[in-house]
């Protein structure tokens, strides 16, 4: 089937290159023509794992070519898909739906023919409708049939995803669009991936409500990960535990510093505008907002309280894109954090496998190192954000051996503490016991109290560990006054639970 997809972005570029491996001769079309013009000469715009190789394949074999400028649609052409970003709206969180309406009018001002105008974009239920409005009020003759067609891929296993999906949502009333898109799919769902028809409003309101559930998941293990470090138990073994419910399932239930990306904040703010203006309050979707901006901002306080302090110390930053396996850094967690690092005097120094283009875009006055030694070599303390698998096989002799000072922060739990531990370095991780090592700042007297009190410095290890052994280099000294001056409110409770255990346990010791 001849086919055009617009926008060839992340969604739009794996779309296009995998319905052409389908067998479908198709032109992804794009107003920037820089990025078209790199594709034209086999360069990627982005980094996906297996995608150059299936553009240069599938280019090779003619089934795949580029546009910018005039909308290429042509008499044959049957189905065009619309890929555009749909951005927070500047003016609230609502999606921003310009790029779509722009694309729906380009579409009726070019078709030749009747044809399947499928929106691949995330939009809010009702955009089907408008789009088929502004076709209609453009070309009052001619035929089109608007689906919705949502897009569930993961950015660095986007075409695994698009080959095997777990279900092809379709959503329309119209019995020729369902006969489009069911033959455009035939090669997958032949091969046994269910295609689900529904309504179009349904079809929209599907992949929201799926990016909020798998919202609340993160947001809800995260919580449960700060409880278990107040309460001394380990969410390894708890998420590991509560996972192998097969009701519940162990995907998404990993603590981290927060979700992040291109989908799952903007598109739950969306959820939330769409909710709004239909008069219906959706309070698990805000809370969720609400705990993953709060946990944000607290990863940030959570490594300056593990290193006793960052002004003039130089941190290794391992992994800044929201997460392994690509290059995008929209919406990362690792931002709000290292913001709030630099804010506080400590000088960063990044490398991310794929990441370093679009960081040193967004994060201009880092340093950036070559490799993940170089980026430890003489570190005060490493940060670890993104859990690229290639972290994973570092030495931790060397990563000792290389850095200056012994704090390793954790925010994957990507290593297990012992492993940090006999390597010569202070592990602190999410939501393990290990974490109960740091005394949590209270406000006023408390704080000096738990530094002056018992703890020879503010961030001593635990009497349980082993001290750094006479190799690992020892942690500079922490200046006075290094933690900042906790504001009312900035600690959650449950922090203050555990710092008020962590006194009353000797500071020292785990609590409970
Ligand atoms: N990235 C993901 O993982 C993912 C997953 C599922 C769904 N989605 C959704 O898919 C949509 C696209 O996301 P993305 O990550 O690919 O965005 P992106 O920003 O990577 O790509 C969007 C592309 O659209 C182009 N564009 C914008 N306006 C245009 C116009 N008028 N005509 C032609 N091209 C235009 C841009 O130049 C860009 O290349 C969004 O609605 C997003 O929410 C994204």
């Amino acid at each position: 089937m001849k086919i055009i997809v617009i926008g060839t972005g992340y969604v739009g570029l794996v779309t296009g290159a995998c319905l052409a491996d389908l067998g479908h001769e198709v032109t992804c079309f794009d107003t920037d023509a820089n990025k078209i013009a790199r594709l034209k000469n086999g360069e990627m715009p982005i980094y996906e794992p297996g995608l150059e190789a299936l553009v240069l394949a599938e280019v090779a074999a003619k089934r795949l070519g580029f546009a910018s400028g005039a909308l290429p649609i042509q008499a044959d052409t049957r189905a065009v898909f619309v890929a555009v970003g749909t951005p927070p709206s500047a003016l609230d969180h609502s999606a921003d739906l310009s790029s779509v309406f722009a694309v729906a009018e380009s579409i009726g001002r070019a078709s030749l023919g009747p044809l399947a105008v499928i929106v691949k974009s995330t939009v809010p239920v009702g955009t089907g409708e408008a789009v088929e409005r502004i076709l209609r009020e453009v070309r009052p003759e001619l035929e089109f049939d608007v689906v919705s067609n949502p897009e569930f891929l993961r950015e660095g296993s986007a075409l695994a995803d698009f080959h095997a999906p777990d279900r092809i949502v379709v959503g329309t009333g119209s019995p020729r669009g369902r006969d489009t898109l069911a033959e455009i799919y035939r090669p997958l769902t032949d091969g046994g991936a269910p295609l689900v028809f529904t309504e179009r409003a349904s079809a929209e309101m599907i992949k929201y409500a799926a990016n909020a559930f798998l919202a609340a998941k993160i947001a809800f293990i995260n919580e449960i990960a700060d409880l278990c470090e107040a309460a001394d138990a380990d969410i390894e073994e708890v998420s590991l535990g509560v996972g192998l419910d097969r009701r519940i399932g162990a995907a998404f239930l990993r603590p981290g510093p927060g979700f992040g990306g291109s989908c799952f904040p903007k598109d739950t703010e969306a959820l939330l505008a769409t909710a709004q203006s239909h008069g219906v309050q959706l309070r698990l979707v805000e809370s969720t907002v609400a705990a993953n901006d709060g946990r944000k901002r607290a990863m940030g306080r959570r490594v300056i309280q593990a290193m006793g302090g960052v002004r003039g110390r130089t941190l290794a930053v391992l992994g800044v894109t929201f997460k392994a396996g690509t290059d995008d850094m929209r919406q990362a967690p690792s931002l709000p954090i290292l913001a709030a690092l630099r804010a506080a005097g400590a000088r960063l120094r990044i490398f991310d496998p794929e990441g370093m283009g679009q960081a040193r875009a967004v994060l201009p006055d880092a340093d950036y190192a070559d490799s993940a030694y170089s980026c430890l070599d003489g570190a005060d303390a490493a940060l670890l954000v993104t859990d690229w698998p290639e972290f994973a096989a570092l030495d931790l002799s060397r990563v000792a051996e290389r850095m200056r000072g012994d704090v390793f922060v954790d925010l994957r739990n990507l290593f297990p503490p012992d492993a940090l531990r006999a390597a010569g370095l202070r592990p602190f991780g999410i939501g393990r016991r290990s974490r109960l090592a740091v005394p949590q700042p209270v406000r006023g007297r408390a704080v000096e109290d738990l530094r002056q009190g018992v703890a020879p410095g503010p961030l001593s290890p635990p009497s349980s560990l082993p001290s750094s052994p006479a190799s690992a280099p020892a942690s500079p000294p922490v200046p006075a006054g290094a933690l900042p001056e906790p504001r009312p409110g900035d600690l959650p409770p449950l922090a203050l639970v555990a710092a008020a255990k962590a006194a009353k346990a000797g500071l020292n010791g785990h609590a409970g």
